[in-house]
């Protein structure tokens, strides 16, 4: 290819989103934020802030307002310059919820009730799935569930063809996300598909990018389940805002394993994360950080850690502090965002719309 041909190629189209439903998290930021400002140069990038996908459970709509601008703020503070990408809010995009609509047409009920995270969600809002599920993988209501069905939204159960919407208004290449994001990717994946089946060819099929190293990272509490937001125990999980003497404490309680020795095994799952932290955050690879703590001890490992995680994430904290208080400069970023998302959304949704068969409405 010559020069000029291979500057006249169109940058391959990144998009991956965050819900603004509180903090990120060290996992948000190890599987998916850090490695999206690594794309910057070579791509072009749209990073959304959902907003809608995050009313899909119970919202303050003060707070809802209040963290999409930390939202915005902490992607800066990350590393996501705004001048080499698009920052937008979901609801200030319209055609996000039009082509999920059009994708939830060609969307069986069964499949998403299939969806690990939705079975996750509803049995948190106390619906027991792993009892009633059935063979085919779907959930049965039962008698006893009646009241935990009452109160899951539908919204939850179509937040996956939202998400593949996301994706798909875009034509994005490739969608950088973390390990819990997988089976969302298949489904938009295949929604991507079944719509050029039926209507002839139109979205790119999106590739999944995750992370080999901090692709999953686990709750400090409970190192068998994912670090999350919502955690209910405070000490479960670290947030990029902490100051150090929250994350002393945090990572001084975290659990670790029977045993003495600091090796990333099945059986050692909370020992296995601090590595996997302690890797995602100084690059060094487990093996050789195995090799580092031979011969010491857990106190040896939180220590240590505790100093990385202080230290990496102060940055991101004094740019966080400055960058909040700047309101108006956040609206700007927000509104240039929208406009260069918008400008690509409305192309695609209205393709979409002449190939599924809706008139195009003519201009008086
Ligand atoms: P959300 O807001 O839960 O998380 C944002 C990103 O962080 C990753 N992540 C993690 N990575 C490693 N370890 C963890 N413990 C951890 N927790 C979260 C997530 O995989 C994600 O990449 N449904 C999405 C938001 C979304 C989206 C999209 C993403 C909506 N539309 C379109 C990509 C493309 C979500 O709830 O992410």
């Amino acid at each position: 290819m010559s020069e000029n041909e291979s500057l006249s190629k169109p940058k391959s189209v990144i998009l991956t989103c965050a819900q603004p439903t509180g903090n990120l998290t060290l996992g948000n930021y190890l599987g998916a934020v850090r490695n999206w400002s690594e794309m910057l140069d070579r791509h072009e990038c749209y990073f959304g802030i959902v907003d809608l996908h995050a009313i899909t459970t119970p919202s303050e709509p003060a707070v809802l307002r209040q963290n999409a601008y930390q939202c915005v703020a902490q992607y800066i503070a990350c590393g996501l310059d705004p001048d080499k990408c698009h920052q937008f809010l979901q609801s200030h995009v319209i055609g996000h919820t039009e082509l999920a609509w059009v994708l939830t047409c060609l969307t069986p009920i069964g499949e998403l009730q299939r969806m690990t995270q939705f079975k996750d969600k509803a049995a948190k809002l106390g619906f027991k799935t792993a009892e009633t599920d059935s063979p085919d993988g779907e959930i049965k209501f039962s008698h006893e569930g009646a009241r935990a069905q009452a109160s899951i939204n539908a919204g939850l159960l179509c937040y996956p063809v939202l998400m593949a919407a996301d994706i798909l208004l875009y034509n994005a290449d490739l969608v950088p996300v973390g390990e819990d994001q997988r089976q969302h990717l298949e489904l938009c994946r295949d929604l991507a598909q079944r719509f050029n089946h039926q209507y002839s060819e139109t979205f790119v099929i999106p590739e999944p990018y995750v992370p080999k190293t901090g692709s999953r990272i686990m709750s400090l509490a409970d190192p068998t389940r994912k670090m999350s937001k919502s955690d209910d125990n405070d000490r479960a999980t670290l947030f990029i805002l902490d100051e150090p003497d929250r994350i002393r404490k945090k990572i001084a309680s975290a659990v670790t394993d029977s045993g003495s020795e600091i090796r990333a095994t099945a059986d050692k799952p909370g020992v296995s994360n601090l590595l996997t932290i302690h890797s995602g955050l100084s690059g060094r690879p487990v093996a050789e950080l195995e090799e580092h703590f031979s011969g010491k001890g857990y106190g040896e490992l939180k220590s240590e850690l505790t100093e990385l995680v202080s230290e990496s994430l102060a940055p991101v904290r004094s740019r966080y502090r400055e960058l909040i208080e700047d309101k108006a400069y956040l609206k700007t970023v927000l509104a240039q965002g929208a406009a260069a998302a918008q400008k690509r959304a409305y192309k695609i949704l209205a393709k979409v719309y002449r190939k599924v068969g809706f008139p195009e409405r003519e201009r008086n």
